[in-house]
């Protein structure tokens, strides 16, 4: 039976989970294979190993080279301080820097000295050259840092981004345990050299610290070879009107631009609200477990929780939530782990605390990818490195801020219980109501980066979440213009239509409409066009569906994703339905198939409304004519199941249509057509960005 596979379900869970799964190994290795990706990931697998390592190393040194014991917590927190205070001086300048000189030797010169201090430390053995050279390492890591983030966009395409990310942080974080080990194993191997070789004496940490510049040298080596990304915008130290501008001109043009951009500042608004509610939990940790009488066990439970939180969070967080916008993605991430640590802020016992914890850095690891790859997408080349800068200065701020004003006003507040009627009380100490504020925080600003950064107004979260999970189909993705396909058999008169419709939409004074086709809006489109239209071309039936979905792919990407985006009205010749009809009903290519295809060319874009001209096979190829091409040439008995095919789809989704008789003369067609889309265009206009030059009487 032809229409068998109309109406069927688009797919099955088991089978879109191991199409997660296979995506998700297909992107990784398709990031790796970019060599200079590669490279530039093996340096920073090998800087943070350093970094790690460095600070195990140095606050080991600090308390060694310290005569008392309270002397040594001093020197320790003095070791801990001199890393956080260049972000406060230097963090804007670094970011500049990044966007004016060349990232690849800011990336080299960085390393070289790291390496270089970590030698000196060595080589000096004193607390004041300690404390000096750890400052000035903290200072180049600052460099070091937007530097890469801002280079990794110029290796690699938009798409792979997110996995890039992933793969960033894992290693960022991930190497925290390879570095723990390995510390510990050289410094017993320290010791035993010591024991023989007398070089090895001063300290048992100078072998941590050698190995530590070895990794900094690599690491410059290995940037040195990856002569793509220097990725310097000369426009960066130019003005608009093409003049030359400071460094701090720079910074300010930074800064507005980071104010001035919704999406970015709903973006960075983000990021800090969700760092500072993080900085608030790890400043309140270690009392809130006593507070829920639990030890030192419960507390490494806890690191642990949040750990592993984070990590399911990096990993596969954004692959399981892969159909969520991701604007909304970042903003209801940071509702939930702000809605979560207020949660935890007042759970009687460490269990539950410890499943709350775990959902709460689960959605923060998801927002820190979500957060950064959209910044790296959205941020132009030339800016990268001062919003990288920015933020990430900012985020050194508002931890140390945090970390220092948590305990402080939670032992302000100090001890309370609010006693309830039956003996229950409830708790109103400063740990409760400090954690308490900063989830309730963290959980405005996520709503507030939502709105900012909303791009499917008008689709409910609910339903976005329900297709995410395959319970629903995906919500017709809401871009900021409005999306108009006409559809139809051979000569029902669609390319008369969209340019009446044009004609009327400019009469009452839209704006900014776009009329395209398919098959061959674009440039290789065209030449798919030539192949599938040409009546010498002999093409199996799925080679012709793939062909006609490369086509679309195509043109989504180019043509009808970024005019959307920019607000404009699209009224498109065909589109999807097309290939539903042609391959799925004329050709008989299963239906479930054919829209999987679908997927992955339009990544879900679906019409505001499609516009069926329906017309009897018959008297459209009657006014074809003699001279058809390979499609029109098809058989009658083709162009019926066509047309069935067509009045199927329209029958399924009655909401997206409007089926018009196309036996009707080209006026009543055009206002009938004029009128829907008008009526569906007032309606949206509200949420959308589809403009209208004046207020110019409402058509037909
Ligand atoms: P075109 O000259 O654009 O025809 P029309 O003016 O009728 O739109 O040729 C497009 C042909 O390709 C048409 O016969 C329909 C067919 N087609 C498909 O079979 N599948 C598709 O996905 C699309 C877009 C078109």
């Amino acid at each position: 039976m032809r229409d068998a596979s109309f109406g069927r379900p688009l797919s099955g869970p088991v089978d879109e989970l191991q199409a997660v799964q296979v995506d998700q190994m297909h992107d990784l290795r398709s990031v790796l294979q970019v060599r200079d990706f590669r490279r530039l990931y093996s340096a920073l697998a090998l800087s943070s190993l350093g970094d790690w390592l460095g600070l195990l190393a140095t606050t080991a040194l600090a308390a060694a080279l310290s005569k008392s014991s309270s002397a040594q917590l001093y020197a320790i927190s003095g070791v801990l301080l001199v890393r956080l205070v260049p972000a406060l001086v230097f963090g804007p300048f670094a970011g500049a820097f990044a966007d004016r000189f060349d990232r690849r030797w800011t990336m080299i010169v960085s390393d070289l000295v790291r390496g270089g201090l970590f030698v000196g430390i060595v080589l000096a053995q004193r607390l004041d050259v300690l404390i000096v050279a750890t400052f000035l390492i903290e200072t180049f890591s600052l460099f070091w840092i937007p530097a890469k983030e801002a280079s990794v966009p110029n290796l690699l395409a938009p798409e792979q981004l997110e996995t890039a990310n992933q793969l960033s942080l894992i290693v960022t974080y991930g190497s925290a345990v390879p570095a723990a080990a390995l510390f510990a194993l050289l410094s017993s191997l320290n010791r035993a050299l010591a024991s023989g070789i007398g070089f090895f004496h001063s300290n048992p940490v100078d072998l941590a610290l050698y190995f530590d510049a070895a990794t900094f040298f690599v690491a410059a080596m290995t940037v040195f070879g990856l002569t793509k990304i220097s990725g310097r915008s000369p426009r960066a130290n130019r003005s608009a009107s093409d003049q030359p501008v400071s460094l701090l001109g720079s910074i300010r043009v930074g800064w507005v631009y980071v104010w001035r951009n919704k999406l970015v500042r709903g973006l960075v608004v983000g990021i800090l609200g969700a760092f500072a509610a993080g900085g608030v939990v790890i400043a309140l940790s270690r009392p809130y477990v006593e507070l829920l009488s639990a030890g030192n066990a419960a507390y490494g439970l806890l690191f642990g929780d949040v750990f592993l939180g984070l990590a399911i969070g990096f990993t596969v967080g954004p692959r399981l939530l892969a159909d969520i916008s991701r604007r909304r993605l970042f903003g209801m991430c940071i509702v939930g782990a702000g809605a979560c640590v207020a949660i935890v802020a007042v759970v009687p016992n460490l269990s539950l605390a410890l499943v709350f914890v775990f959902v709460a850095t689960a959605f923060a690891g998801v927002a820190w990818v979500t957060g950064y790859t959209l910044l790296q997408q959205e941020v132009p080349n030339e800016l990268r490195g001062r919003t990288f800068g920015f933020v990430q200065s900012m985020i050194q701020v508002i931890l140390f801020l945090t970390l220092a004003a948590g305990p402080a006003l939670a032992g302000a507040i100090g001890k309370h219980r609010i006693r309830l009627g039956n003996g229950a009380y409830v708790r109103a100490d400063g740990i409760t109501v400090v954690l308490f504020v900063a989830g309730l925080g963290a959980l405005a600003v996520g709503v507030s980066s939502f709105r900012r950064m909303d791009d499917r107004l008008g689709v409910s979260i609910v339903r976005e979440l329900l297709a995410a999970c395959h319970i629903a189909a995906p919500p017709p993705p809401a871009p900021a213009g409005f999306f108009v396909a006409f559809e139809g058999g051979e000569g029902a008169g669609k390319s008369t239509q969209i340019r009446l419709l044009e004609s009327a939409l400019a009469a009452a004074g839209w704006d900014d409409v776009v009329l395209t086709h398919e098959p061959g809006s674009t440039t290789p489109g065209s030449t798919l066009r030539s192949l599938l239209l040409d009546p010498a071309t002999v093409l199996s039936p799925r080679a012709e569906a793939l062909v006609y979905a490369a086509d679309r792919a195509e043109h989504v990407h180019r043509v009808l994703r970024p005019r959307l985006a920019e607000g404009a009205i699209v009224l498109c010749d065909r589109y999807v339905d097309s290939s539903l009809a042609y391959q799925g009903a004329g050709r008989e290519i299963p239906l479930d198939a054919l829209r999987r295809v679908q997927r992955l060319a339009t990544q879900g874009l679906q019409p505001d409304l499609t516009i069926l001209l329906d017309l009897a096979p018959e008297i459209g190829l009657g006014r074809v004519g003699a001279n058809r091409d390979r499609m029109e040439a098809q058989p009658l008995a083709f162009h019926r199941a066509v047309r069935d095919g067509f009045v199927a789809l329209a029958h399924r989704e009655r909401g997206r249509y409007l089926v018009v008789d196309a036996t009707q003369s080209p006026e009543r067609v055009a206002a009938e057509v004029a009128a829907e889309v008008t009526r569906r265009l007032e309606r949206v206009a509200g949420s959308r960005h589809v403009r209208r030059a004046d207020a110019a009487p409402v058509l037909a």
